[in-house]
């Protein structure tokens, strides 16, 4: 599975990821079917965002003789949600990675000036030796990434890839401003923002959708 690539953004067009986000985007979708696409299209792009992790060569007995394997090497993996959205992607990795340690930033939008207002955050303390997945279904103004990333960089993480289901264009030129060179893994890149700061079309308020708030 490999995805289009604009301006370092990787866009990931597998088809069963392109079919599980028009059910997501869909506002006839209900909560337990909005949870369970959003592990599933998670479980789907974790695969690709993994797909370069270094991998050692390792003997195993077959019931009939030795095999050459290859199984990964070196650095462990963190994923980091961003709350609250964030935590609907969290299961889908852990199946793929159960070893994964998993950190929590807390923050939400201000309605009136749309920055991000951190009110929690816990990190695994071995993090600066650990690949990073920082995950929010939405890079909408970009601004709770971009912070998220300040955050990471400076518990000493150095290795971060971040997995947004929809991103905006304002969005992904804000964290490259903040953040030159930062990996970026997305279903799609929607046509703008509103007034309000929402992604058009999008999927609405994602939390909300999540967790049947409003
Ligand atoms: C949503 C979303 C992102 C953020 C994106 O969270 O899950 O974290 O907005 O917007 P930005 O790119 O403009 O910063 P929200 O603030 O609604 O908080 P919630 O998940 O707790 O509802
Ligand atoms: N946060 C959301 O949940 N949705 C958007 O469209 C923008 C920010």
């Amino acid at each position: 599975m490999r995805g289009a690539e604009i301006t370092g953004v990787h866009v990931l067009d597998h088809p069963l990821i392109q079919h599980k986000l028009a059910l997501i985007r869909s506002r006839d979708t209900g909560v337990k079917e909005f949870s369970e696409a959003v592990e599933e299209i998670s479980i789907l792009m974790a695969y690709e965002a993994t797909r370069d992790l270094p991998t050692q060569e390792i003997q195993v007995m077959t019931p009939l003789a030795p095999a050459s394997c290859r199984v990964i090497a070196g650095k462990k993996i963190a994923v980091v949600a961003i709350l609250r959205a964030g935590l609907g992607m969290i299961p889908g990795i852990r199946r793929l990675v159960p070893s994964a340690k998993v950190g929590h930033i807390g923050m939400f939008r201000d309605h009136d000036t749309l920055r991000p207002i951190q009110y929690y955050c816990n990190l695994p303390d071995d993090l600066p030796e650990r690949d990073v997945i920082l995950v929010d279904p939405m890079l909408a103004t970009g601004g709770s990434i971009a912070l998220a990333l300040d955050l990471l960089k400076a518990k000493g993480a150095c290795s971060i890839k971040t997995m947004c289901l929809i991103a905006a264009p304002e969005g992904i030129a804000k964290v490259y401003e903040r953040h030159p060179g930062a990996e970026i893994y997305v279903a799609a890149v929607d046509e703008r923002l509103n007034e309000r700061g929402y992604i058009l079309p999008g999927l609405g308020d994602a939390g909300d959708r999540m967790f049947g708030t409003n």
